[in-house]
């Protein structure tokens, strides 16, 4: 079973400071994800105010919540736990602080560059080009710090997990320049469907290749912790790694379906997303196997239940996910709230509920301090299920009713008040989501500052 370093006096690491960081980060989002609903509800509502025009909080909200929260949070966990897995010390605790620093000034200059309007203007590469730079470096530094960790390990045996964190890294290290067409600073984009197709190869890979490594990642380290059991295969934790990278990583043309993009592409991307059923359902098995007949031990665990429940989002968002790649659903689904419902499930369900319970399973060990309320954890948890089950039921709903509009011919003007009602319910699921972000944080700062300090032998029980 993985291990917990022991740490003799905690110290507020870059680790920790992630995670500090992604629990702002969730709330800041959700407000700019809230100002956006509230536009879609009543578009003279903020009465122009350039700043908060839908058009400048949408790539707010969503490059926040992506990079921010889900991203920032699930690599603070991992430079904690991967020095953990390779029974070595982190190479450089200062080269971490210089990855965070780095990534909190990207992820800053979104609310800052785009309430000037001062953006690429393409979908999830909208930070400009110094921005990037930024963003290539922090990437490249957690790099070296951890491939330096990994050669100065005393664990010859490479966890899954490690796999994971480190793939991710590399692969971001690599996609993140070609998606925003770094070599062009002015314009970050090539002329015609050529760019469409790189776009969405990098907007593809940053949940693919980004987030869902980084989040399987904490839950094959958790799980088996959680639930004092060996993982159930190793074999199997392989077979879900590379099927990922060799499946994954090549089928964003089903996001551009409707455009005019080779026919061998759309062939491909469409088969892909039919056979990730493949990496799927090798990690779920996986996971749930390792964690049979002993469930209640993560639903009772605080950070177990949001991991448990991450995985469920997991398979919902992977059964609908090839099933939309079809193109005689996305006739229906494309261009309408159906996405936008799936977008939630994804990032919000499978990511981020796991960026939640690896904050919760680590930040014991981070402080030196038992979690502050784990009742305040109930009360987080409830809040963001009942704001995302919401959230998916009303935003599929009105995606079938855009749906059938477009089918009859309707124009975009006409569908609008069918969809109204859906609007106002999710601004109002909204604020649950937004609560939960609230009450998150402040449960978090105030474990930071005033949790009853662990003693040693107790402290050695929760790192044991
Ligand atoms: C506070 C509650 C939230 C509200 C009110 C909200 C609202 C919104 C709105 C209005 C959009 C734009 C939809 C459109 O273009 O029609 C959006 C998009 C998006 N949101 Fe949220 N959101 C919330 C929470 C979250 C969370 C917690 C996450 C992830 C952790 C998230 C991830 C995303 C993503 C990835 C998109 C882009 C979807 C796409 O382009 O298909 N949101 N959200
Ligand atoms: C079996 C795996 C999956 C498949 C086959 C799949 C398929 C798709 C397809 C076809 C779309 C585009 C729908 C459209 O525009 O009509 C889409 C959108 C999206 N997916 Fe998935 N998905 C999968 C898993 C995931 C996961 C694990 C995540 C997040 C961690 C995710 C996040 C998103 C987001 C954020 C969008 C919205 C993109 C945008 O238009 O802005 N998906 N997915």
């Amino acid at each position: 079973m993985p291990a917990m370093p022991t740490t003799d006096r905690p110290r507020f690491s870059a680790a920790l400071a992630f995670l500090v960081a992604g629990g702002v980060w969730f709330l800041v989002a959700g407000l700019y994800g809230l100002a956006g609903a509230v536009h879609l509800m009543a578009p003279e509502f903020f009465n122009n105010i350039p700043w908060l025009v839908f058009g400048r909080t949408r790539p707010v909200h969503v490059n926040t919540m992506l990079f921010g929260f889900v991203a920032g949070s699930l690599m603070g966990a991992a430079l904690h736990y991967v020095p953990a897995l390779l029974r070595a010390k982190l190479w450089s605790p200062r080269l971490a602080w210089v990855s965070f620093w780095l990534w909190q000034a990207a992820v800053l200059s979104g609310p800052v560059t785009f309430a000037f309007g001062i953006t690429q203007a393409r979908e999830y590469t909208e930070y400009i080009w110094p921005v990037d730079v930024c963003v290539v470096l922090a990437v490249g530094t957690l790099i070296v710090n951890l491939l330096m960790t990994l050669a100065r390990r005393g664990e010859s045996g490479l966890y899954v997990s490690v796999w994971y964190v480190v793939g991710a890294m590399l692969w971001t290290a690599a996609l993140y320049p070609i998606g925003n067409i770094m070599w062009r600073p002015q314009t970050g984009a090539v002329p015609g469907i050529l760019d469409s197709i790189i776009l969405w190869f990098y907007g593809h890979n940053v949940v693919g290749l980004l987030l869902t490594p980084l989040a399987l990642a904490a839950v094959y380290f958790i799980v088996p912790r959680i639930t004092k059991t060996p993982l159930y295969s190793h074999t199997l934790s392989l077979i879900g790694f590379f099927s990922l990278a060799a499946i994954y990583s090549h089928i964003g043309g089903h996001h551009i379906l409707q455009a005019p993009i080779p026919n061998w592409l759309r062939t491909l991307s469409v088969v892909d997303s039919v056979a990730m059923i493949v990496p799927v359902t090798v990690v779920l098995v996986n996971v749930w196997m390792t964690a049979r007949g002993r469930l209640g031990m993560l639903w009772n665990d605080p950070a177990g239940r949001f991991i448990l429940v991450g995985t469920f989002w997991y398979l919902i968002t992977c059964v609908q996910g090839p099933l939309q790649s079809l193109p005689s659903v996305q006739k229906v689904t494309h261009f309408t709230n159906w996405t936008i419902g799936h977008a939630h499930i994804a990032v919000l369900g499978f990511a981020g509920f796991i960026a939640i319970g690896a904050l919760w399973h680590v930040v014991p060990n981070l402080t030196g301090r038992r979690i502050y309320s784990r009742r305040l954890i109930s009360l987080q948890f409830g809040l963001a299920m009942f704001g995302l089950v919401g959230f998916f039921l009303v935003l599929t709903a009105a995606g079938l009713v855009q749906g059938q509009a477009w089918q009859r011919g309707e124009t975009v003007y006409r569908a609008l008040p069918s969809i109204a009602p859906y609007m106002i319910l999710r601004a109002m699921l909204g604020v649950s989501i937004l609560a939960s972000a609230a009450v998150g944080l402040y449960n978090l700062l105030m474990t930071v500052h005033r949790g009853e300090p662990i003693e040693n032998t107790l402290a050695q029980e929760v790192q044991a």
